[in-house]
């Protein structure tokens, strides 16, 4: 008799049984698997979960506050955040090889974790790592290829140097499972349902070196995209969508001025499991809405592009 009110008592009480008085640490990045990592042991454990949030300047919109406010203000979980935006603007400056930003952001990523834990630990003595590995994690890292078309990071790498016990309550589980586990835990939908987001967030939807003026103007095209997306009613039909910001300029009109502006892309794809995907079909009058938004919402935009290349031969993410 399998049900997710069993598993959460279960696992709860074999995460008490395994970590005991100990503490045990989480690297929180906003995503679904972490998120439901962090209410889950915060159910078990309480103050004992220590989570870390490093917001390295480049999430969406709005993204590090809903963390804050979810983890920190409504369900007082003990969390640290770290705000690591200006070192890894500084890293970027002036970088435009896709493939350099990436281990940049990667690199990085990795230090400031080390950092923030070292730090951590000076105070606390902390033994576990938690992690929000899935059962399909487990499956692919034994059958793993070597083939890396872009080099992929993730966040919550475990530090080198640093001897945690790892603990991974999620393993045994499916996407679609973790989803119904964060619903019962009672984490907000938008958290539950949110789509993929890559480790290097907008660092690569930004083609070329990455400012802070170009942040603001993806995060707001972004925003007002999911914002229609979502009143259209689309949000679960579509696997990702989001605006990145060419660096083609070109000119345009604005009352009787003539304009020499960005082009802001959308790209919206469907797909199973990110390998192939195919350009969502958007109706024409919500791209329309969203494409009126951009060019009179957003300072230095005044052209949108819709992408309607399938992967292959694009890949979903512009870098
Ligand atoms: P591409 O662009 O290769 O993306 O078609 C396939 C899927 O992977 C996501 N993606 C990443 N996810 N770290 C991640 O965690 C990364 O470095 C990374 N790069 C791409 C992408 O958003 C899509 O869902």
């Amino acid at each position: 008799n399998w049900s997710m009110k069993n598993f959460i008592e279960v696992e709860k009480e074999k995460i008490r049984e395994q970590v005991g008085d100990d503490k045990v640490l989480l690297g929180l990045s906003g995503g679904v698997d972490s998120s439901v990592v962090a209410a889950l042991l915060h159910e078990a454990i309480g103050d004992q979960l220590i989570c870390m949030f490093i917001d390295h300047g480049l999430l969406r919109k709005g993204e590090g506050e809903s963390v804050m406010e979810t983890f920190g203000k409504n369900m007082n979980v003990n969390l640290v955040k770290i705000d690591a935006k200006d070192r890894f603007l500084k890293k970027l400056e002036g970088v435009s090889d896709p493939e350099k930003k990436r281990k940049i952001l990667g690199n990085e990523f990795v230090y400031t974790f080390d950092e923030e834990v070292k730090k951590l630990t000076e105070g606390e003595d902390i033994k576990w790592l938690a992690q929000g590995t899935l059962y399909t994690d487990v499956i692919e890292s034994g059958t793993k290829t070597a083939q890396t078309i872009k080099s992929h990071h993730n966040v919550g790498g475990l530090p080198k140097d640093m001897q945690f016990k790892l603990i991974e309550p999620l393993n045994t589980l499916f996407k679609d499972e973790v989803r119904a586990l964060g619903t019962e835990l009672g984490l907000p939908e938008e958290m539950v349902w949110r789509q993929p987001f890559p480790g290097p967030g907008l660092g690569i939807r930004i083609l070329g070196d990455v400012t802070e003026d170009k942040i603001r103007i993806v995060q707001d095209s972004d925003a007002i995209l999911r914002e229609e997306i979502a009143k259209a009613g689309l949000d679960r039909d579509i696997w990702q969508y989001f605006t990145a910001l060419t660096n083609m300029r070109s000119v345009g009109v604005m009352g009787d001025e003539r304009t020499y502006d960005y082009a802001v892309a959308i790209r919206a794809v469907t797909s199973i499991d990110g390998m192939t995907a195919d350009w969502a079909r958007i109706p024409w009058d919500v791209l329309d809405k969203v494409a009126n938004r951009i060019v009179n919402e957003v300072p230095h935009v005044n052209r949108v592009l819709y992408d309607i290349t399938s992967k292959p031969p694009g890949t979903i993410e512009f870098e």
